[in-house]
C-alpha cells in the first residue's frame, strides 16, 4: 500500500475540519478528492506531506508512518517531503531562473546532484512533457498550461514517489487542463501515486482511479471511479449534478 490514511482528526482551534477521515492508495493510483469549498481538501493534502500536524489517527506513506496524537517532529517532515511532492495552482516557478534553472536549482542545492546529473534528468523530464524548446525560457514568457508543466517537471526532478496537486487546473482553459489530465495519466503509468483536489468533474473523470467525496470534513462517499457513473450517495449525486 502506497498511502493509508485511518481515522484522521484535524482541528484548528476549536473548529474540526476533518473528522475520522480514513482512505488508502495502491502504488499507481490516483485518487481525486472532491468536495464544496471549505470541505477540508487542501488541509487534507497538507497534512499529507506533513506541512501540517493533524490531531489525531494514523498516516503511512511509502515506507514512513505516522501516530499524530504521539506527535510528529518537523525532521519527519523533511525526511517525508523528500518523497512526496506538490504542485499548486499557482505554479510558484522562480521568475529570475529560466525553465532549466528553475529544474535543477533542488536537486543540486538540496539533493547534492551534480548539475551535469541534474541537466541531464531535466532534459529527459522536459522531453516527456513536451517542453524541451522551452529549456532557456523565462517563466513569464509561457503560457499558464506550459507553466504548469514546467513546475510538475519540478517536482519530478525530485523522483518523489507520491505527488500532490491542489487544483492544478484551475486557472487554465480546457485545452490546457485536457494536456495537464494526460501528463497525470501517463504518470500514474510510471507507478507514483497521486492525489488530486479539484473542482472540475470532467477532468475528475478523465484522471481518477479512485474518488474521496468529503463535506465539511467528513468522507461522503469513497470508491473507485465508478462512483461517477453510479453513486452510492444522494449528496455526491448532488455534487455531481450541480
Ligand atoms: N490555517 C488555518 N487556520 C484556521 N482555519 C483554517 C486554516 N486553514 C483552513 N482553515 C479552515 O478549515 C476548513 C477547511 O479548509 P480547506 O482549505 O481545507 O478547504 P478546501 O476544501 O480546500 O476549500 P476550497 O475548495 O475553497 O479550497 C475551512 O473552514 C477553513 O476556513
Ligand atoms: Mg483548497
Amino acid at each position: 500500500m502506497s498511502i493509508q490514511f485511518n481515522q484522521v482528526n484535524k482541528f484548528y482551534g476549536d473548529t474540526q475540519v476533518l473528522h475520522d477521515v480514513s482512505f488508502q492508495c495502491e502504488k499507481g493510483d490516483t485518487l481525486v478528492l472532491l468536495g464544496p469549498s471549505g470541505a477540508g481538501k487542501s488541509s487534507l493534502l497538507r497534512i499529507l506531506n506533513l506541512l501540517e500536524n493533524a490531531n489525531s489517527g494514523t498516516m503511512s506513506v511509502t515506507d514512513m508512518s505516522f501516530d499524530f496524537a504521539k506527535g510528529v517532529t518537523e525532521k519527519h517532515g523533511l525526511e517525508l517531503r523528500k518523497k512526496v511532492g506538490m504542485v499548486f495552482q499557482q505554479y510558484n516557478l522562480w521568475p529570475h531562473m529560466t525553465v532549466m534553472e528553475n529544474l535543477i536549482e533542488a536537486p543540486v542545492r538540496v539533493a547534492g546532484l551534480s548539475k551535469i546529473a541534474a541537466k541531464q534528468e531535466a532534459k529527459k523530464i522536459l522531453d516527456m512533457l513536451q517542453l524541451s524548446d522551452k529549456m532557456d525560457a523565462w517563466p513569464l514568457q509561457l503560457s499558464g498550461g506550459q507553466q504548469q508543466r514546467v513546475a510538475i517537471a519540478r517536482a519530478l526532478m525530485m523522483k518523489p514517489e507520491v505527488l500532490l496537486f491542489d487544483e492544478p487546473t484551475a486557472a487554465l482553459d480546457p485545452e490546457i487542463t485536457s494536456q495537464v489530465a494526460k501528463v497525470i495519466n501517463d504518470l500514474s503509468q510510471t507507478g507514483i501515486t497521486q492525489i488530486v483536489v479539484t473542482h472540475e468533474v470532467d477532468f475528475a473523470r478523465k484522471v481518477a482511479s479512485h474518488v474521496l467525496y468529503l463535506e465539511q470534513g467528513k468522507v461522503v462517499e469513497y470508491g473507485s471511479n465508478d462512483v461517477f457513473t453510479n453513486p452510492s450517495t444522494r449528496n455526491f449525486a448532488d455534487y455531481l449534478n450541480h
